[in-house]
């Protein structure tokens, strides 16, 4: 965090799409830094800005239709503003992307092979058709698909939504990016399929010591993978630490209900599972202050009406320095523990 020679650092980054009804500001200010062989978690709601902030790491948003500031540096190479050439080199060369949508991002018409030959043979000009098959085979080897000599020639209809899965992320590997951003790769797959596909992540990385993003709403995932974590809501960054403080020590009341709503947050039969009331902010008229303080229920702990109407600014808390949060509670730790703490795990309060 806040490295400013990391392989990946992103500045002060807004996204914003004009709409016939207004301007959508999708990410609002984002900055965070990533080193090869780290990954980073990104949570939130859906909506929060999750996916526009990593297209934007790739240069995706189409230049003529989004309003891009601040700055994304990957290996020291500056993304915004940077020009369809540039850009085709880095995402071949150092970044590639596991989209969320593996059925989407796969064209149904051709043959998964040769989509990941083709992949390979765009960055590597001078490989032979057969070179690149063999690329292709070693790979979907290298994520488990069985038979791979065979299953080359399948369409992507003809694999299981875990082997087509797994394919994108042969094609994301294919290259060996030094940065890998993985959208929600295992949000539409069984428990154990998702557990193999987050092992083989974690492999690979350890294998090329690449830097991966991973983009999830599901805080086992980050448990399990994640060095660092940022929360986002509303467009905007609102915790951001190491994954160890964040989750045994958060300070911002939203990752507080992210905690308390999944169900996997102590082994404790008596946990109780508790959603975040109330629905994510329109970016259109996002809620003036702190975007969250509508759903908050620690707003009358704040005096006056600063929720309604401060954005709180991106402070370290108690945790220490790389532990950032944005809200105007003066005692995050204190009701943490009293009141979410107490209802979700209430063994680890008494415990300590
Ligand atoms: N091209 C676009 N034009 C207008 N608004 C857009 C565009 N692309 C995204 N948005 C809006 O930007 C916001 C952030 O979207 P984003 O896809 O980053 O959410 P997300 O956090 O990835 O959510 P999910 O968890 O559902 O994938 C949403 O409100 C979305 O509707
Ligand atoms: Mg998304």
């Amino acid at each position: 965090m806040n490295d400013p020679d990391a392989f990946l650092v992103v500045e002060d980054l807004s996204v914003e799409f004009p709409t016939p009804d207004g301007p959508v500001r999708a990410v609002n200010n984002l900055s965070y830094t990533l080193g090869l062989g780290q990954t980073l978690g990104i949570v939130g709601e859906s909506g929060s800005g999750k996916s526009v902030s990593s297209m934007a790491v790739l240069g995706l948003h189409d230049a003529d239709r989004t309003k891009i500031t601040g700055s994304i540096r990957v290996g020291g190479t500056e993304v915004v503003g940077l020009n369809e050439p540039g850009l085709r080199k880095l995402r071949g060369n150092s970044v590639a992307m596991i989209f969320q949508d593996a059925l989407a991002a796969l064209h149904p018409f051709y043959r998964v092979g040769s989509q990941l030959a083709e992949a390979y043979q765009v960055h590597h000009p001078s490989a032979s058709r057969r070179d690149a098959r063999r690329k292709a085979i070693e790979m979907l080897d290298r994520v488990g698909i069985p038979q791979p000599d065979s299953r080359v020639d399948d369409f992507p209809h003809q694999f299981s939504g875990g082997m087509r899965q797994r394919a994108m992320i042969a094609m994301g590997l294919i290259n060996d990016p030094s940065l890998l951003i993985a959208d929600e790769p295992t949000t539409a797959l069984d428990v154990t399929v998702q557990a193999q596909i987050l092992d083989l992540l974690q492999d690979l990385q350890r294998e090329f010591n690449s830097a991966v993003v991973i983009i999830t709403h599901d805080l086992g995932v980050i448990a399990e993978m994640a060095d660092e974590v940022l929360v986002m809501y509303a467009g905007r960054c609102v915790e951001y630490g190491p994954t160890k403080e964040i989750l045994v020590s958060p300070e911002m009341p939203y990752t507080w209900g992210l905690l308390s709503s999944i169900p996997d947050v102590s082994a404790d039969i008596d946990a109780r599972l508790i959603p975040i009331p109330g629905n994510p902010p329109s970016l259109l008229s996002p809620p003036s202050g702190c975007s969250f303080h509508p759903r908050c229920a620690h707003v009358d702990k704040v005096p006056g009406d600063l929720c309604a109407t401060q954005l709180p600014e991106l402070l370290e808390g108690s945790n220490g320095p790389g532990h950032v949060k944005r809200c105007h509670l003066a005692n995050p730790q204190e009701v943490f523990r009293r009141e979410v703490l107490a209802e979700i795990a209430p063994d680890l309060v008494e415990e300590s």
